[in-house]
């Protein structure tokens, strides 16, 4: 199932690769605001569930663009685009995001970036892999000696406030914080080491389905606001290694509104 998912993703980052050369003539519709979808969004999504379902006729879809797709036990989540609003700018930071849901537990995953042909897996119990090399998330013991990645509110700004408390809390104590503009990545690259944490507020299951496995199997942890995992249902988000995962976790729980509590 794996091999499938690489080979759906890789064929989705070769056609988002083959637009990028012509994104004068990309057409950027508004699905709300600063919400956009472009026809490589829709290609992207159509060729890989295209893929799956030749070889897993059965299975059920959870796709961004086409919604939900009946089937059995078996879930892909699929993001096809992950950083639209980059991609569409020509801004040089975007993936292809996959996962395998069975009966509520992720069992494989595949954040691919195309610009530098990563391609980032995991499976359940198996570790997590960037092309063939073996995934550990950071060392770092401390914020203090840290740099996150985040996601800015920008289609609901429900959460501004809330969002820049959290950011007034946690940048003061880290090296940085990075806003890359695709929480697949961010993810990913929390799981290769590159990041030591990530949070985001009200991301779509899509975002994240991938990359949570990516983090988990490369030894890292990821929750919801409330440190449990309903993180795929609330779409809020805490990653890192152990030890910055719980630091988040402590700096902004006091920040939150009880709704932001999962
Ligand atoms: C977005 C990206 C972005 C995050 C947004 C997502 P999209 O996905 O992951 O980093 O901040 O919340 O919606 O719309 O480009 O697939
Ligand atoms: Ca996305
Ligand atoms: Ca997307």
């Amino acid at each position: 199932m794996l091999n499938i998912a690489v080979k759906a993703a890789r064929q989705a980052g070769k056609l988002l690769l083959r637009y990028t050369g012509q994104l004068g003539n990309l057409t950027v519709e508004t699905k709300g605001r600063n919400d956009f979808v472009t026809a490589a969004d829709r290609d992207a999504e159509y060729v890989i569930i295209k893929t799956i379902r030749a070889a897993y006729p059965n299975h059920a879809i959870l796709a961004e663009e086409s919604g939900l797709h009946a089937g059995n036990e078996y879930e892909w989540i699929i993001d096809p685009l992950d950083g639209t609003t980059n991609f569409v700018h020509g801004y040089p930071q975007f993936a292809v995001s996959i996962a395998l849901r069975r009966r509520g537990q992720l069992d494989q995953a595949v954040v691919y970036d195309p610009l530098r042909d990563e391609i980032f897996t995991a499976s359940r119990g198996g570790g997590a892999h960037l092309n063939d090399r073996r995934l550990r998330v950071s060392q770092s013991n401390s914020l203090s000696s840290s740099l996150l990645g985040t996601g800015f509110p920008f289609k609901s700004m429900e959460y501004l406030e809330t969002w820049i408390s959290t950011f007034r809390a946690l940048l003061p104590r880290t090296h940085g914080v990075r806003r890359a503009g695709s929480a697949a990545l961010d993810l990913a690259h929390v799981a290769s080491g590159r990041l030591d944490g990530f949070w985001e507020i009200g991301l779509g299951a899509w975002d994240i389905a991938a990359g949570s496995l990516l983090v988990t199997e490369a030894g890292g942890i990821v929750s919801d606001f409330a440190g449990g995992q309903a993180f795929l249902a609330s779409g809020n988000v805490i990653a890192g290694n152990p030890r910055i995962h719980s630091e988040i976790t402590h700096l902004i729980g006091p920040l939150l509104p009880p709704e932001l509590h999962c």
